[in-house]
Order: C-alpha cells, then sequence, then structure tokens
C-alpha cells in the first residue's frame, strides 16, 4: 500500500505534458514533445518515407506508364491552412489520377509541403544525397474511400497515392507560386487559414509532357502514424522557385498558435523527415525522362576525345 501511495506521488509529481504530441526536432529544442526518435504508431516500420533515391539502382520498369491527370488544370478558389506542422491546401474529390502504374484511380486529399530555411535542404527524398529546397507533397486515397482515416485503415500497402515534387531553388520567379506565397502571412499561425484566389495544380507542377519520368517505391506517411500504406511516386523533373520565394516559407510561419507566441516562438523551419533506410526494397523507375537526353553528352565526350587522340598521334 504504501508503494502504491508512494508510485501515486511520483507519478503526480512528474511535469507531465499537456498532450506529448509529435514534432521536429526544429521545435523539440524548444518545448517538450515526441521527436523522430520517440515518434509514435508505425514510424519504426521496416518500410518507411522518404528514403534516398539511389539513380543507378533503380530497376526500369515498362508498366511504369505515364499518368492521366483529371482536373488537375481545374482553377478554383481553395483555402490554405497552418495545421502546426505545414501548410496544408484541402482538394476536392473530382481531381484525380490513374495510370502511372497504379492499380486504381485515386482523387486528391490535399496537398502541403516540406521545408527548410536553406536551399540545400528541406526536402524529403533525397537523390543520391542530394536535398532540395522543398518538396511538394499531392496526397490522393483509392476512390472507395471517404477520407484519408478511413484509407488508413485500409489493408493494402497503396490505399493511399502520393506524389512528390522536388523543388530547388533558380534564379527566376515562379509565377505559378505567386498566389500562394502571397498567402503565407494571413496563415502565420496553427490554425490559422486564408482563401487563395484561383488556380489549378498546373500551376505549381510542371506539365503532364515533363512527368512521364518518375521513380516509384511502396513506403509509409512521412509524418505519424508513418502508416505504412503508401504507394510513392518522386518525379525526375523538379520545380524550380526562386529562393525568395522559398524563404517566404521559413520566414513566414509558425508551428504555433498566436497565444502561444509569448510563450515559445517556433518558426516553421525544417518540417521535414530525415530519411529512413531502403531495407529489402527497390525503387523503380520509368523509362521515359531518364538517362538518353542526359547520358548522350556523357558518352559522346569520352568517344571523341578518344578519337581525337587517335588523329593527334
Ligand atoms: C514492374 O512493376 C510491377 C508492379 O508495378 C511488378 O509487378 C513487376 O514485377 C515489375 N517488373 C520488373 C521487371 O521489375
Ligand atoms: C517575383 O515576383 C514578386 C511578386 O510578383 C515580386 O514582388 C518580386 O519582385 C519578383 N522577384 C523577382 C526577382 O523577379
Ligand atoms: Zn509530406
Amino acid at each position: 500500500m504504501i508503494s502504491f501511495l508512494m508510485l501515486l506521488a511520483l507519478t503526480l509529481a512528474q511535469p507531465v505534458a499537456p498532450e506529448s504530441h509529435w514534432c521536429y526536432p526544429s521545435q523539440a529544442a524548444k518545448i517538450t514533445c515526441l521527436e523522430p526518435s520517440n515518434w509514435p504508431g508505425y514510424c519504426h516500420g521496416s518500410r518507411q518515407s522518404p528514403i534516398n533515391i539511389i539513380t543507378e539502382k533503380t530497376i526500369l520498369n515498362s508498366s511504369l506508364v505515364p499518368f492521366t491527370f483529371t482536373n488537375y488544370d481545374e482553377k478554383k478558389s481553395r483555402i490554405i491552412r497552418n495545421n502546426g506542422h505545414t501548410v496544408e491546401v484541402e482538394l476536392d474529390d473530382s481531381i484525380k489520377i490513374s495510370g502511372g502504374g497504379l492499380q486504381d484511380t485515386y482523387k486528391a486529399v490535399a496537398f502541403h509541403m516540406h521545408w527548410s530555411d536553406f536551399v540545400d535542404e528541406g526536402s524529403e527524398h533525397t537523390v543520391d544525397g542530394k536535398s532540395y529546397a522543398m518538396e511538394l507533397h499531392i496526397v490522393h486515397i483509392k476512390e472507395k474511400f471517404q477520407s484519408l482515416s478511413e484509407a488508413l485503415s485500409g489493408s493494402d500497402n497503396d490505399e493511399i497515392a502520393v506524389l512528390g515534387f522536388l523543388i530547388k531553388a533558380s534564379p527566376q520567379n515562379n509565377s505559378g507560386f505567386v498566389n500562394l506565397v502571397e498567402n503565407l502571412n494571413d496563415v502565420k499561425f496553427q490554425y490559422y487559414d486564408s482563401t487563395l484566389k484561383q488556380f489549378s495544380l498546373f500551376d505549381l507542377i510542371p506539365e503532364a509532357d515533363k512527368l512521364k519520368g518518375y521513380y516509384r517505391y511502396w513506403g509509409s506517411l512521412t509524418t505519424p502514424q508513418c502508416e505504412e500504406k503508401v504507394v510513392w511516386t518522386v518525379f525526375h523533373e523538379r520545380i524550380p522557385l526562386h529562393s525568395s520565394q522559398i524563404f517566404e516559407f521559413s520566414t513566414s510561419l509558425y508551428y504555433n498558435s498566436e497565444e502561444e507566441m509569448e510563450a515559445t516562438m517556433m518558426p516553421m523551419i525544417d518540417n521535414y523527415r530525415k530519411t529512413q533506410p531502403l531495407g529489402d526494397r527497390q525503387v523503380f523507375t520509368s523509362g521515359v525522362g531518364i538517362l538518353l537526353p542526359q547520358a548522350w553528352p556523357m558518352l559522346l565526350a569520352p568517344l571523341l576525345t578518344y578519337l581525337l587522340t587517335l588523329f593527334l598521334y
């Protein structure tokens, strides 16, 4: 009995975080929260995302045909929201993808981004060890589901399809992003939302013709509960964004609510997860857009050098 009371007293004496919530390391430096090593759910499983894609080890797969994008060109006013981890824009389910080697038609749920305050990190996926400034994720679920949470309770490893776009710093303004970037100041704090002027997804991403090249693997959500139910597509083509447009994300947005600002100011920076072990998984690549355009000059240069040498000596 005594030990029980002592235990009780000890338990009560612990400073209990009201709601121990998952967070990124940049938050854990300032408040008590669950950082990646303590993320709950399936986050310590063997088929996690993101990953480092080693292009030389990707397997060419002819079933990875081009996508059919439905209503990706639909101009519409949409709501942008700071959810305390990222900025998210809800999409209506008339937006769909099929083809792309997928077994099903998927409908859009939302898109969001990951970033840093440097232009050489911030993306979740890396390619041959290289990070990019940001990464855009367009999240889709199988058509038969009503919601993301319903899809997450499904039993297949492809209930969710995420299209991932690497965003690289560019000297050019990206006019397609001006609308979104201008609204970041209206969603500075957690749970703030704002209405974006009309735009389509194709204002943000490269035209369909440039999206025939992509990597494919099976992984997880990159935030808790990290459910391993995502069929991933990471496109070869990068989205160029001016570095001043990129920096608007890390300088305008905060993880915390406005009420919390006096106690803890947490700029929304480094809201990306580090790459996870590939394990026994394989990464596939579609045929188009890879190798040939880049490889020809690389093959030709040594050949010409060789021929020149023959002539000169
Ligand atoms: C291509 O990918 C499909 C799944 O989309 C798989 O069933 C098939 O075995 C793969 N082919 C090769 C050659 O890896
Ligand atoms: C980029 O576009 C924004 C908004 O239209 C403008 O304010 C800014 O000066 C432009 N920057 C460059 C480098 O063109
Ligand atoms: Zn994401």
